[in-house]
């Protein structure tokens, strides 16, 4: 009874892990909160298959959150190992009830999973996942289909920085490469990558990736400070990249590398997949073709950061090169919270949720506005919390306002509905995403779901006529078709950039605590010394923009 009624909403609760079966967002690897970031699925479950988790929901008594789940996710299985599910899956429902929050995932019936993906069933089964999102027919019944992957056609990969995220994308990147290289400054990281490609050359000093010829692709999952160096010595070396968002550290390093990436004729796609999650497109898509009429504001909410702290300093790890971790970012005494994960609520290494979160959620708001390759020209921001001193040093609760030259107005607000990672806090709360308003009405969208003042703005399709987006169902799957086809990718590198550079004039603006006039153009802020001297930060010996 409880299986058919849960069978029949075709939802079901779970997590994921990173044994025996993985769900596409790689958070899961070492976040014990789940969360509703996923958005690709690429397999099939029977229902026979599900049944030792309906049977675990049942005698865990988790069957009252089936209910009350509220955002959407997918997954991806790249192993097929049902013993190995039921401790995961036991695991994950138990974790379910210690944090109270819960995600769902789509599962398709019928099949026995097969154990390889082609870009045919991904395709299929994403376009099933998503009308489970409510996205209207005419949109899905014109989604493309993508020639599968050939076999002999799988280009040589290198992971460099093989945390959460980075295997996370490693594993995307091998449904289509070869994994041979994997690189961190952290043994355990490696040792962690070298579980999932056993046969990977293991380095730790990613320079040396660059030296090998053989490699085409490096997918770059370093916390952000590392993302334009090591881009940069890929592009220079003839690589492609996939790098993680926010795309950059700082205004004057995205320059360099959207220059880079001309020079090079090289290929970047930029780690902000919302770009292939068909839900944001089609948003972008009728907004861009008036169907909320003239549009007057954008308004996009983040999930809160982290505010906690005094820290203290420790020895570090034996096989953790503080030094080269901390790379180009001033030299400080070793503390664990600096480090995984956490780093990002740290402003020598990232802004806090402003360009975690804002590099995903920005991005949107300017696809959406058209000025994807432009920005505002002003900008004011709030914190609305202190600091703890000694404690974290990037924002971790603010208000910004933009402003575009075409009068329309982006605000930017962290809320305290969802934890750090995007996994909701309080249900009735403002959750994170995207509302775009108009003359006629708003459309809202987020990780699986998309809505509007009107059900009309959705279900009517767009016009012949109609002005269309760079259609992408498959961020990585993306890189790979324009690593072959030499195209630019759905985010690349100057995408990446001005969606970071809206997220980095937010933090500027946090960090004066005053209104700031910004010209996307010079990509300068006008008549403000101060302000511009925040575009760059000087890096530390030995590395520089033309080190590596
Ligand atoms: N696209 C998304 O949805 C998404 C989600 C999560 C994280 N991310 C991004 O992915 C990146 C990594 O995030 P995470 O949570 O996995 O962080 P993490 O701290 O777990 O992993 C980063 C790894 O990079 C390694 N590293 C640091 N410097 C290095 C260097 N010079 N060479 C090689 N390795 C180095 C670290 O040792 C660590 O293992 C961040 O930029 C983050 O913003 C994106």
């Amino acid at each position: 009874m409880l299986a058919s009624s849960l069978w029949h909403r075709s939802a079901l609760v779970g997590a994921a892990d990173s044994d025996g079966w993985q769900c596409q967002c790689a958070w899961h690897a070492w976040n014990p909160n789940p969360c509703s970031m996923c958005q690709t699925f690429s397999d099939r479950l029977s229902t026979t298959d599900l049944s030792p988790i309906l049977f675990l929901a049942t005698i865990t008594g988790a069957t009252p959150f089936f209910i009350t789940t509220i955002s959407s996710v997918s997954f991806e299985f790249t192993r097929w190992d049902r013993r190995s599910m039921v401790p995961t899956l036991t695991n994950a429902l138990l974790r379910s009830h210690a944090y109270g929050s819960l995600y769902q995932a789509t599962f398709l019936p019928n099949s026995k999973a097969p154990p390889m993906t082609t870009r045919r069933s991904f395709l299929k089964t994403a376009a099933a996942t998503a009308a489970s999102c409510s996205l209207p027919r005419w949109f899905l019944d014109e989604q493309s289909v993508a020639a599968p992957i050939e076999a002999g056609d799988r280009p040589a990969v290198a992971l460099v920085g093989c945390g959460g995220m980075g295997r996370g994308d490693a594993r995307s990147a091998a449904r289509f490469g070869r994994i041979v290289a994997v690189c961190d400054v952290d043994d355990r990281q490696i040792g962690e990558a070298k579980k999932l490609w056993p046969d990977a050359d293991a380095v730790k000093d990613f320079r040396r990736v660059m030296d090998r010829k053989d490699i085409q692709i490096v997918v770059c999952g370093t916390v952000d400070h590392w993302h334009t160096l090591v881009s940069l010595a890929a592009l220079r070396s003839g690589k492609d990249v996939y790098c993680e968002k926010p795309l950059t550290l700082t205004v004057e390093e995205g320059q360099h590398l959207v220059r880079a990436v001309r020079d090079t004729k090289q290929i970047l796609q930029t780690g902000s997949q919302q770009r292939s999650d068909r839900n944001f497109r089609l948003a972008c898509e009728l907004v861009r073709n008036g169907r909320i009429g003239k549009i007057s504001h954008v308004s996009v909410w983040l999930p809160h950061g982290r505010r906690e702290g005094p820290f203290r300093t420790a020895v570090s790890p034996d096989g953790f090169d503080w030094n080269f971790w901390q790379g180009p970012t001033p030299q400080v005494d070793y503390v664990p919270e600096r480090t995984h994960v956490t780093f990002r609520y740290w402003w020598d290494y990232s802004g806090g949720t402003m360009t975690d979160w804002g590099a995903h959620h920005n991005d949107i708001a300017l696809w959406g506005l058209g000025l994807e390759r432009s920005g505002p020209v002003a900008v004011e921001a709030k914190p609305l919390v202190e600091m703890i001193p000694g404690g974290f040093t990037a924002f971790s609760e603010y208000s910004v306002q933009y402003t575009y030259a075409n009068g329309v107005t982006h605000s930017c607000h962290s809320t305290t509905a969802n934890a750090w990672n995007g996994s909701v806090l309080d249900p009735k709360g403002q959750q994170h995403g995207v509302k775009f308003e108009g003359s006629d009405g708003w459309i809202w969208v987020t990780r699986g779901n998309i809505a509007a003042s009107d059900p009309e703005f959705l279900t009517t399709p767009l016009p012949s006529d109609a002005v269309r987006l760079y259609e992408s169902h498959d961020h990585m799957g993306n890189l790979f078709d324009c690593v072959k086809s030499r195209q630019a990718p759905v985010c690349e590198a100057e995408i990446g950039h001005r969606s970071a550079t809206v997220c980095h004039l937010g933090v500027i603006s946090l960090r004066l605590g005053r209104k700031l006039q910004w010209d996307p153009d010079t990509e300068r802020f006008r008549g403000d010394d101060e302000a511009n001297h925040w575009l760059r930060r000087e890096m530390r010996q030995p590395w520089s923009l033309n080190s590596v």
